[in-house]
């Protein structure tokens, strides 16, 4: 039995705009400029990473405390957005092909780079469709460390060669690749010459012959 590992943010939920939102309000206090570009390659970037692209453009030198208690306000904004969510914010699409990736014998886990992971699956109600989680919360080393997919696959108990990772990051993309999975691009990561396949619907996911040449 194989395994597929899916990136949350961008590929499950469209949190970007939540992420946008909080990080604005940081950079509207920095007096720094921050625009849907700049969010753009905060993509599978951890917060603390993200903090530090968002400061490229400040002109000065901030304490290791203050950049915690910007973190954390940006994250006390992010989750009371994330509080609105539900079970509607995932798709029926997202849902069913779900669904037949379990029925086919895939083992499927949750790999993302966020602390806010299992907050957000609960808030959705997906928490049930996975067989593992592994986010924010147990790594050390961001993407495009691959990490996140290798704690991933051990907690499902599956060699990195029969783990396709799912990923609308080219950060992740690369980290997928670093951890000798396949690699599946989506959205961002659509047509991400690194990615093996390249995917313009979730659904397409049932369609492409995952593994083919890895196994
Ligand atoms: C995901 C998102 C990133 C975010 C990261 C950390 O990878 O794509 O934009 O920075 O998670 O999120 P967190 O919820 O822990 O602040
Ligand atoms: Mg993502």
């Amino acid at each position: 039995m194989k395994a597929l590992i899916f990136d949350l943010d961008g590929v499950l939920v469209f949190t970007d705009k939540f992420h946008y939102e909080a990080w604005k309000k940081t950079a509207d206090k920095l007096g720094v400029y921050f625009d849907e570009v700049i969010n753009n390659r905060l993509r599978g970037v951890s917060r603390a990473g993200s903090l530090e692209i968002i400061l490229e453009r400040y002109d000065g030198e901030l304490s290791a405390t203050e950049k915690d208690a910007l973190m954390e306000e940006k994250n006390n904004t992010y989750l009371r957005l994330l509080d609105a969510m539900t079970p509607a914010d995932v798709s029926n699409e997202v849902r069913s092909t779900l669904n037949e990736l379990r029925q086919r014998g895939f083992a499927l886990a949750i790999g993302s780079s966020s602390k806010n992971a299992g907050f957000i699956l609960q808030k959705v109600q997906l928490s049930g469709a996975f067989d593992a989680v592994s986010d924010g919360n147990n790594i050390t080393r961001s993407k495009p460390d691959p990490e996140v997919f290798l704690k991933a696959a051990s907690l499902l108990g599956k060699a990195p060669h029969d783990c396709a990772v799912v990923e609308d990051a080219e950060a992740g993309i690369d980290a997928a690749k670093a951890g000798g999975m396949t690699a599946v691009g989506i959205g961002d990561a659509a047509g991400y010459a690194k990615a093996d396949y390249t995917i313009r619907s979730f659904r397409e996911l049932l369609e492409i012959e995952l593994f083919s040449g890895y196994c």
